[in-house]
């Protein structure tokens, strides 16, 4: 077990990616020490509360604006010392203070091959575009949205059939096991970041970071 894997959670909503992080939690080097909502009816709360996992929502609709919203949420992450901070469905633009608070500490997974699709309904743009694959992306977080260096990509191929719910269906599965593995090869040292380039045992890695193939996700550690 590594010394630097205290992990904050952000999210809105359901927290079917936490869930992910939290059940994977005891086969990885990383333990969830906080989980913070912008929402107070995010199911995700109670998703925590069943792992033990201290929560706490701050209603960000109280705040005047964002920045001083932003840094009330940026002092209760802060209380938990966390080493990496993961936005997971967290549905929030980020003030410029608080994402530079947390450069190079602060994760996000969108559902697109990176810099394919950025913002939201990637599932239709894919279809629309007529892509042949979709996937995810998990990068780190900078001011431009979802636009800073890509640590992890899965990839699917789109059939016929998709529509943009089984789309969505088929990323999530790969979500769910592609970011707590990526949270684990951050914390652990494996993954790091200097001068926006990613590196991966020291090596490296393209812009589009360490691709894992579809075949190999359910069973690849
Ligand atoms: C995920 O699909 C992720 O790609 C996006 O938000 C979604 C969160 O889903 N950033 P959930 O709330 O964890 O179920």
């Amino acid at each position: 077990m590594t010394d630097n894997n205290r992990v904050v959670v952000l999210l809105s909503g359901s927290g079917t990616t936490l869930q992910a992080i939290l059940d994977q939690q005891s086969q990885y080097s990383y333990e969830v020490v906080g989980v913070l909502s912008n929402r107070p009816d995010a199911f995700g709360l109670e998703r925590a509360g069943k792992a033990g996992v201290e929560s706490l929502s701050l209603d960000h609709k109280l705040y005047p604006s964002r920045e001083l919203f932003d840094l009330e949420l940026m002092k209760h992450i802060d209380a938990y010392k966390p080493d990496l901070v993961v936005l997971a469905g967290y549905m929030r633009i980020l003030s410029s203070a608080f994402v530079e608070h947390y450069q190079g500490k602060l994760i996000n997974i969108h559902p697109s091959l990176l810099p394919k699709h950025k913002g939201l309904n990637t599932y239709q743009s894919a279809l629309d575009a007529g892509d042949s694959e979709h996937g995810t992306s998990v990068h780190f977080v900078t001011e431009e949205l979802d636009s800073g260096s890509v640590v992890m990509q899965a990839a699917l191929e789109i059939t016929p059939s998709d529509t943009a719910q089984t789309l969505e269906q088929r990323v999530k599965v790969m979500e769910h096991h592609l970011y707590p593995k990526a949270i684990d090869w951050i914390v652990s040292g494996r993954i790091a970041l200097q001068d926006d380039v990613i590196s991966l045992d020291k090596k490296p890695l393209g812009p589009q970071g360490y691709r894992i193939p579809e075949t190999s996700i359910v069973t690849e550690k």
